[in-house]
């Protein structure tokens, strides 16, 4: 309780000089602010469980099948972290509820807290208890020094992640440093549950689908457990850095900022880099044009790399929810852990190759090459898991398997029996008698405004 009081009187110190940061940002350099604020202009995003709602089955018992959305500009961030039901509402009577690091990547005001009061001190808070003194979302702070314009990577779990792939951020080319800004963020995690939840990067090994999935499994650690297969899962998250990082562009020293942060002229017509973090391939003139003449030719091949991921995500979302019914009919006719066991694994390694590439926004653009690689080997997999189930069930003469009816968000949920409407209305109500009045405009944010 000592460690809360201390937390929330610094994060109430951190009001004021926060406040006080932003309007000497806008002073100093009002072009990169007026810039920054335009991303609130990016207000579009997809219900990513609506457009494939065969992915509430595979989270079944995460969070990730209540509520998931592409993302947005900037500017919604702290806003779309308070409302969504994955970040849920205070708990009850003092009980731990999700952990003060869903806000890590939110605002600067995290690492800012961490400085002060240590990774861990900060990870053992409640995500609600911090909520209303967050008034700063992704900020100059965040990839600056502090009134100025040098790069800098405060998050502290991002450099140490920087460290053991041995690219510390001191030492990096300014293509690799601006990049490992936007990585910060932009990057796989986990949280760490014996270090009360603090975020970390699992990139002892390397930072690959194969050299993750090892660190998970030399630890034996899993996400949660599949509540139809009994699968230990593993959960990837926008590993946009990972992909880049190997591309054909880093190799030629194109980083993020390339294509996402395009150079543009002022007023005064002095070039900059637009501060509008936003679309690369709608901005094709003044991003790829830099350096492909060939407009056409490019977005041609683009298109097609992203053709080739949506189809083939989607075969292997149709198997691999086939894969965790066959499971459950197994364990249901009496299977053995022993007999199980390499089913299991295979389920639970295909599942995470999908979601390594899946989860990362716009893999077919960062790296083709690799999205096609990763995809091919779990559907491998998955096909391996299901004539292992086959053999299963055909030894314990089961005949049929009944899969779910996922063509529609709402099916899916309903199949995997998560009640909806009462989180929904709980959020809700969370919501308008809490957030709204308790917590600053910045968690409050309307798109359109
Ligand atoms: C998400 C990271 C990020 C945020 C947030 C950010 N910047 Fe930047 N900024 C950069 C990067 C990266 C560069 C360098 C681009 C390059 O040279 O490759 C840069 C460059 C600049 C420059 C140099 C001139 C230019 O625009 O190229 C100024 C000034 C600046 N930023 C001010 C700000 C201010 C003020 C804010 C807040 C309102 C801000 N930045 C927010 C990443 C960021
Ligand atoms: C402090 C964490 C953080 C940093 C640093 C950061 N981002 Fe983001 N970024 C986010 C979050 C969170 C979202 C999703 C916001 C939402 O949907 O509410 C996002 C969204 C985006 C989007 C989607 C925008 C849209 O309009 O659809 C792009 C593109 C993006 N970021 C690129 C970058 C690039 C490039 C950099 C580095 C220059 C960067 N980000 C740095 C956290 C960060
Ligand atoms: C060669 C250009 C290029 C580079 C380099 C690049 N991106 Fe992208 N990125 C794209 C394209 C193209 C897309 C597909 C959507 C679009 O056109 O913006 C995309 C999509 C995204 C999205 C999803 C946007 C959304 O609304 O769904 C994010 C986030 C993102 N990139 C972040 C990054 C980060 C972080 C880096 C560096 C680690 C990076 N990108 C490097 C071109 C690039
Ligand atoms: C600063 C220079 C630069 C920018 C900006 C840039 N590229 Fe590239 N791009 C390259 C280089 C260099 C290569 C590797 C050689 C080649 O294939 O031509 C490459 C390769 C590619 C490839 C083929 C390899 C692959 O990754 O599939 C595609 C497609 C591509 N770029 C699309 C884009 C798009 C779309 C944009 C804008 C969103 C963009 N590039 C922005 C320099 C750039």
């Amino acid at each position: 309780m000592k460690s809360t009081y201390s937390i929330i009187s610094f994060l109430s110190v951190l009001l004021c000089s926060s406040a006080f940061a932003t309007e000497k940002a806008q002073q100093q350099y009002p072009t990169e602010y007026k810039e920054w604020q335009q991303t609130l202009t990016q207000s579009e995003n997809e219900d990513m469980l609506e457009k494939y709602p065969a992915t509430v089955i595979l989270w079944a018992g995460s969070g990730f099948s209540k509520d998931y959305n592409s993302p947005r500009g900037h500017q919604f961030a702290v806003t779309d972290a308070a409302r969504t039901l994955r970040t849920g509402v205070a708990p009850k009577d003092g009980k731990m509820g999700k952990s003060a690091s869903c806000w890590t990547c939110k605002t600067p005001q995290a690492w800012q807290t961490m400085n002060m009061k240590g990774e861990e001190g900060f990870a053992a808070m409640n995500f609600t208890d911090i909520g209303p003194y967050v008034n700063q979302v992704v900020h100059c702070d965040d990839c600056h020094k502090s009134g100025s314009d040098e790069l800098a990577l405060p998050r502290p779990h991002a450099q140490n992640a920087m460290k053991k792939v041995k690219l510390p951020f001191e030492k990096q080319p300014h293509y690799m440093q601006s990049s490992q800004t936007c990585g910060q963020c932009h990057v796989t995690y986990y949280f760490q549950p014996e270090a009360e939840n603090k975020v970390n990067i699992p990139w002892i090994f390397g930072s690959t689908a194969d050299l993750i999935e090892k660190y998970y499994d030399t630890r034996r650690f899993y996400e949660w457990i599949h509540p139809i297969s009994q699968v230990p899962m593993l959960k990837a998250r926008h590993p946009e850095f990972e992909h880049w990082s190997r591309s054909s562009h880093a190799k030629h020293e194109v980083g993020c900022v390339d294509c996402h942060m395009p150079i543009v002229k002022d007023e005064q017509g002095n070039k900059h880099h637009s501060h509008q973090v936003g679309s690369a391939s709608a901005n094709f003139d003044t991003t790829c044009k830099a350096c492909h003449s060939n407009k056409e030719y490019r977005l041609k091949l683009l298109e097609e790399n992203t053709q080739w991921v949506e189809t083939t995500r989607k075969r292997l979302e149709d198997s691999l929810v086939k894969a965790h019914y066959e499971a459950q009919a197994a364990w249901k006719a009496g299977a053995s852990v022993h007999q199980m066991n390499e089913a299991i694994m295979a389920i639970r390694h295909s599942q995470w190759r999908w979601d390594f590439i899946t989860a990362s926004h716009g893999a077919a653009a960062h790296n083709p090459d690799e999205a096609k690689q990763v995809l091919n080997i779990a559907v491998q997999q998955v096909s391996v898991a299901r004539s292992l189930l086959a053999k299963i069930l055909k030894d314990f003469k089961v005949e049929t398997v009944n899969y779910p009816d996922y063509s529609s968000k709402a099916k899916a949920q309903q199949a995997i029996g998560l009640d909806i409407d009462s989180l929904t209305k709980e959020k809700r109500d969370y919501i308008e008698q809490v957030i709204n009045k308790e917590w600053q405009p910045v968690a409050n944010i309307q798109a359109g405004h």
